[in-house]
C-alpha cells in the first residue's frame, strides 16, 4: 500500500532518472540511471562527488554552483569540451536535456549550448520551463559573513524560482552599469548618452529591486511554514537598500524616476569615486536568526548552517508552489554539519517535499537511517557504482 502512494507521489516530482557525462571534470565517459527521492554519493575526498553535483547544476541558467569557468571544467586531457545530458521524468512526461561546449569551441567563450528533446535552445533559461535545482555548498557556509555580493547573487538566484527573466534583467542592468562606468572613467560630459544610460538603469533597477522584494515577502512566508522549535531555525529575512525600500511603497514609476534623477546628480560623485555608487548593484539580504533575536552573522558556525538550511529548504518549497515543479536539491557534504538528530529531521522535510535530493559525504553510514529509503551510490575516482553493503 505504502508502495503504491510512494509510486504515484513520484509520478507527479520532476527527477533526473538518468545522467550521462562526457569529459566533464574527472570523468571520461559516465552513464548512470538514477531513482526518484533520495541519492546519496558517498566516496573519498577528491573521487568526484561535487563534481556530479556541479553537472547537475549546470541543468539551469548561470555557471554551475562552482561558478567555474568552463576550461576548467572540461576534463584535462580531454579535446577542451564538455557534454552533461540527462533524462528526466515529471508530470510532463520524459524529456531530454543537453548542454555543454564543443571542443575547440575557445573554452566556451560564446556561451555554452543547451538543447531541449534535440533541439536547440534560444537560451539556458529554457531550461527553467523543465526543471529547477536548489542547491547547498560547503562555499555557502560564509554567506552570512561574507561579502555582501554573495548574499545578493544568493538572493538573485533565489528569484529566479518566481520570476525566470530576473537573470537577463539582472545582466541588462550590469551592462548599462558598465555603460555608465565607462562615461565616467573616460570623463565625458555627453548628457544625452548619460540621460540613456541612466534611464535604462533605473527601469532595469527598479523591477530587480521590486523583484527581490517580492522573493523575500514570499519566502518569508514559507520560513514562517518551518516548526519554530524545530532543528532549523526561523530566519528573519529583509532587504537593505534605497530602491528596495521604497519599491513596496511608492509607485514604481515614482521609485525609477526619483532612481533616475539620484544618477544624474550623482555623476560628478560618480565620476570621484569612479563608479556607481548608488543602486541595487549595493544592496543586501538582511538575515536575523529569529529564536535568538540576533544577526545571522553574529550566531555560531552550527546556528549558521542550521538556519541557511532553513531557509534553502523553505526557497525548495517556494519554489515547487511557484514553478508547479518539485525542485531538485544538491545538498553537498550536508550529513557532516548536521548532528544525527537534525539530520534525520532533514531527510523527513525532504520526504514530505517529495524532492529528489542529491546528497553527498565520505562516509555513506551518516546516512544510513535511509536505508531502504534512498539510493546508495559509491564514487571512486570518476566512476560510479551501487554502495556495498548499503
Ligand atoms: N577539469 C578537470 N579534469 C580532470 N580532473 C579534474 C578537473 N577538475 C577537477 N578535477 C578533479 O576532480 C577530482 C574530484 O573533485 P570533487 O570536488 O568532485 O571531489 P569530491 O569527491 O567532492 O571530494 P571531497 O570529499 O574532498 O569534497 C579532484 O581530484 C580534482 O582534481
Ligand atoms: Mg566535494
Amino acid at each position: 500500500m505504502t508502495g503504491v502512494a510512494k509510486q504515484s507521489a513520484h509520478d507527479q516530482q520532476t527527477h533526473i532518472s538518468k545522467l550521462s557525462l562526457t569529459n566533464f571534470r574527472n570523468y571520461a565517459t559516465l552513464s548512470i540511471d538514477i531513482d526518484p527521492g533520495a541519492v546519496i554519493f558517498s566516496g573519498d575526498n577528491g573521487a568526484g562527488k561535487t563534481n556530479l553535483l556541479e553537472a547537475i547544476s549546470l541543468l539551469t541558467p548561470g555557471r554551475g554552483l562552482r561558478r567555474a569557468p568552463y576550461a576548467d571544467v572540461a576534463r584535462e586531457g580531454g579535446d577542451g569540451g564538455f557534454a552533461i545530458h540527462a533524462r528526466l521524468d515529471g508530470p510532463d512526461g520524459p524529456v531530454e536535456i543537453g548542454t555543454g561546449i564543443a571542443g575547440g569551441d575557445a573554452a566556451g567563450e560564446g556561451g555554452r549550448r543547451v538543447r531541449i528533446n534535440g533541439a536547440a535552445a534560444r537560451s539556458a533559461e529554457d531550461m527553467l520551463e523543465w526543471l529547477r535545482v536548489v542547491w547547498l555548498t560547503p562555499a555557502m557556509d560564509a554567506l552570512f559573513t561574507g561579502p555582501a555580493a554573495d548574499r545578493r547573487r544568493f538572493l538573485d538566484r533565489q528569484v529566479l524560482a518566481i520570476d525566470p527573466g530576473h537573470g537577463q534583467r539582472a545582466l541588462d542592468y550590469e551592462k548599462a552599469m558598465r555603460g555608465r562606468n565607462r562615461l565616467l572613467a573616460e570623463g565625458s560630459r555627453d548628457g544625452a548618452w548619460f540621460d540613456a544610460i541612466e534611464t535604462q538603469m533605473a527601469e532595469t533597477g527598479v523591477a530587480i529591486a521590486a523583484a527581490r522584494a517580492e522573493l523575500v515577502r514570499l519566502l518569508a512566508a514559507m520560513i514562517d511554514r518551518l516548526p519554530s522549535a524545530g532543528p532549523f531555525p526561523q530566519a528573519d529575512i529583509g532587504l537593505s537598500g534605497a530602491l528596495e525600500s521604497e519599491v513596496g511603497t511608492t509607485a514604481a514609476v515614482d521609485v525609477e524616476e526619483r532612481f533616475r534623477r539620484a544618477l544624474a546628480e550623482g555623476r560628478d560623485r560618480d565620476r570621484a569615486a569612479g563608479r556607481t555608487l548608488d543602486g541595487p548593484h549595493r544592496s543586501d539580504l538582511v538575515v536575523r536568526h529569529r529564536p535568538k533575536a540576533m544577526p545571522a552573522e553574529l550566531c555560531s558556525t552550527g546556528e549558521q548552517k542550521a538556519l541557511l538550511v532553513g531557509m534553502v529548504l523553505s526557497h525548495a518549497r517556494l519554489t515547487g508552489e511557484m514553478s508547479g515543479m518539485t525542485p531538485i536539491l544538491l545538498l553537498d557534504e550536508i550529513a557532516a554539519h548536521l548532528d544525527a538528530g537534525r539530520r534525520a529531521a532533514l531527510f523527513s522535510i525532504l520526504e514530505e517535499l517529495n524532492c529528489q535530493a542529491f546528497m553527498t559525504g565520505t562516509d555513506a553510514a551518516l546516512f544510513s537511517s535511509l536505508k531502504g529509503r534512498a539510493q546508495f551510490l559509491t564514487v571512486d575516482h570518476g566512476t560510479v557504482g551501487p554502495t556495498k553493503d548499503a
